[in-house]
């Protein structure tokens, strides 16, 4: 390059990276749990009338259940699928990928369905597995299968297909991707989870302490530490509020 050729590309450079600076879009994490995707028809797991009322976890969510029944898993994991098929994003998880206009959105989700990637969401974490994913037993060969069932006699990698879904007692392994985008968010947003479960329930202990924390939850939980804004509401309802919120303070 010349000598002014390279003058003008180290002034692009530098034009480029102050102006990343200056306008860096702060990063908005969400984590969202079953209630999310309530409003687009979905049970969640704990409610009154969630899938635990007429599942065991036992039954159709462990390896132990797979290796003693593993058609009552498949079918159970094949009725889900089939139901996801049929939904359609709500205008909570519409708001969610709207946002990311103004803010570098990255989703943590709890949720096995597609529905943020279905309503625009490009940043989204499965920490409990995804629905239209089936893998072999060991989890090294996975492949997308839409909304396919999973049959016996169906191979991945020379074994039984499985569902790709983080069952109680299996580890997680996207934790670690998780903590970092917390430790990294500049507001946290919590969407539709009862906290229950762990790891995904202790995400929010990573935040850094001057991030603000918003907890959108028609019930919300008993627990909830002070310095979380509870907005008792549901997800959509609760994202058109909380985007006023984020949209004046940017
Ligand atoms: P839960 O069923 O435990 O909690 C659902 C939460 O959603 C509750 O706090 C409800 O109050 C709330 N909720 C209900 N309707 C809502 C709405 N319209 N808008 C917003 N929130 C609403 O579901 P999770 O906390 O997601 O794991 O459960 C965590 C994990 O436990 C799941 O990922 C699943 C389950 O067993 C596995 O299967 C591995």
């Amino acid at each position: 390059m010349k000598s002014e050729e390279l003058r003008i590309f180290y002034s692009s450079f530098f034009i480029y990276f102050c102006i990343n600076i200056i306008f860096k879009m702060k990063n908005l994490t969400v984590l969202t749990g079953a209630g999310m995707s309530a409003e687009s028809g979905i049970s969640t797991f704990r409610d009154s009338d969630g899938l635990w009322e007429n599942y065991r976890v036992e039954d159709v969510a462990t390896v132990q259940a797979w290796q003693r029944n593993p058609e009552l898993v498949q079918n159970f994991y094949n009725e889900r699928r089939r139901q996801l098929a049929d939904v359609e994003p709500n205008e909570g998880h519409r708001i969610l990928a709207e946002l990311e206009k103004n803010f570098n959105v990255q989703i943590v989700t709890q949720n096995v369905d597609n529905l943020h990637e279905r309503a625009g969401s490009t940043q989204v974490l499965h920490l409990h597995g995804e629905l239209t994913k089936a893998c072999n037993l060991s989890k090294t060969v996975v492949k997308d299968i839409g909304y396919q069932e999973i049959k016996k006699g169906d191979t991945l990698g020379e074994t039984q297909m499985r569902p790709f879904i983080v069952w109680f007692g299996e580890q997680v392994p996207e934790i670690m991707n998780a903590v970092e985008i917390v430790q990294n968010a500049d507001i946290l947003v919590i969407i539709g989870t009862s906290l229950q479960v762990y790891p995904a329930a202790g995400l929010m202990n990573y935040a850094q302490k001057n991030c603000p924390i918003y907890y959108i939850d028609p019930k919300g939980v008993s627990n909830l530490p002070k310095y979380v804004h509870f907005i008792k509401k549901g997800a959509s309802e609760g994202m058109k509020e909380l985007r006023e919120i984020l949209l004046k303070q940017n």
